[in-house]
């Protein structure tokens, strides 16, 4: 009988539930967006939690039917247990625990950033040793992989992630929320080089990032424009964009040096950036490291790569109790 895993993800404002196959990869994947948050141009915790009481059981239900997968031949549960906001993790783990229990199917606890780097595995085969750039609305991290189970951390960021420097640019313009797509979006038609945004860190000749001064610098430039042009909000979300990404590349490029990787990945939502993509194959290329990044549909939070990174824990003999906890935060730390 085929070994089908289940994905349950809830760590922020995305509901997500997926089986995967090891055999025929994801099976199915679904993810309802929060859609309330807009209005408040951010994640707002206690809606977020309460609207995934109301959309996980329907959408568990929804993906259980289609698949035709039955609970009970499960062999394994993934559930997202941290890092992320307690509220919205409470509900994903107290549903997981409520199957794993009522089912006596393995569970296991999958730390977010895990996911990320797995979402890399769904479509292709994931070649470690590596060294993977996640780099989402809550983290902007390099790990070198040593292998599956396996991670060193090489640097971060030492206040914004680069995902929120989007969303707050993004808000800054008046742009819907997230930021990251729509200023990618806005920037296709503006001047990369108008504004000299500063590359934070860019010399320090560690793998770290700081994104708090050119937060700063775009919204000294936005007051002193006054009135925004169409024109001027393009060319903003251009310069703001390639000083984001020009320091995500040139620190890549340094870890992935460092690490003697041949191998290097990009994860998280801010994956699924297009100038960021570009300039990263560009740059690694002419090192001849293979650089690759997921679907962009499994950058963005997703179960799918919860239940693949369950189905590699579960392999290697580990599960978890149903006296498993959530947590706010916390590095990623090896199990193999
Ligand atoms: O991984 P994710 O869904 O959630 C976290 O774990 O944080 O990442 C969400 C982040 C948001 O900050 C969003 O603005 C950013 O990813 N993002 C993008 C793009 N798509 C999503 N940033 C830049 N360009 C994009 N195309
Ligand atoms: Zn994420």
């Amino acid at each position: 009988m085929e070994e089908l895993y289940l994905g349950v993800e809830t760590s922020c404002d995305d509901t997500s539930c997926a089986i995967y196959s090891p055999e025929r990869g994801v099976v199915l994947h679904r993810t309802a967006a929060q859609l309330d948050h807009e209005r408040y141009g951010g994640v707002v915790p206690e809606i977020a939690s309460r609207l995934h009481m109301r959309t996980l059981l329907p959408l568990y239900e929804s993906v259980m039917d289609e698949t035709g997968a039955e609970l009970h031949l499960l062999s394994g549960i993934g559930v997202t247990n941290g890092p992320g906001l307690t509220g919205s993790l409470l509900v994903g783990l107290s549903f997981a625990k409520a199957l794993a229990y009522g089912s006596g199917v393995p569970l296991v606890g999958i730390h977010h950033l895990e996911g990320h780097i797995l979402a890399n595995a769904l479509e292709e085969k994931f070649v470690a040793p590596c060294v993977v750039l996640v780099v989402s609305g809550g983290h902007t991290q390099l790990i070198h992989v040593e292998r599956i189970g396996s991670y060193r951390f090489l640097g971060g960021t030492r206040d914004d992630a680069a995902g929120e420097a989007f969303d707050k640019i993004g808000k800054l313009l008046g742009l819907p929320f997230p930021g990251g797509p729509a200023v990618e979006r806005e920037a296709k038609n503006g001047d990369p080089a108008a504004f000299p945004f500063p590359r934070g860190l860019i010399r320090s000749g560690e793998c770290d990032f700081s994104f708090s001064g050119l937060k700063t610098a775009v919204r000294l430039s936005v007051e002193k424009l006054g009135r925004l042009s169409p024109r001027i909000v393009s060319d903003v979300a251009a310069s703001a964009q390639e000083a984001i990404v020009h320091v995500l590349v040139e620190k890549s490029v340094l870890a992935a040096k460092r690490a003697g990787a041949v191998r290097f990945y990009i994860a998280g939502g801010v994956a699924a950036n297009g100038r960021l993509r570009e300039l990263m194959e560009k740059r690694l290329s002419g090192m001849d490291v293979t650089v690759s990044w997921p679907l962009s549909e499994y950058c963005t939070d997703n179960a799918a790569m919860i239940a693949c990174a369950a189905f590699h824990h579960i392999r290697a003999g580990r599960r978890d109790g149903l006296g498993l906890n959530t947590f706010p935060r916390g590095e990623l730390v090896s199990w193999a």
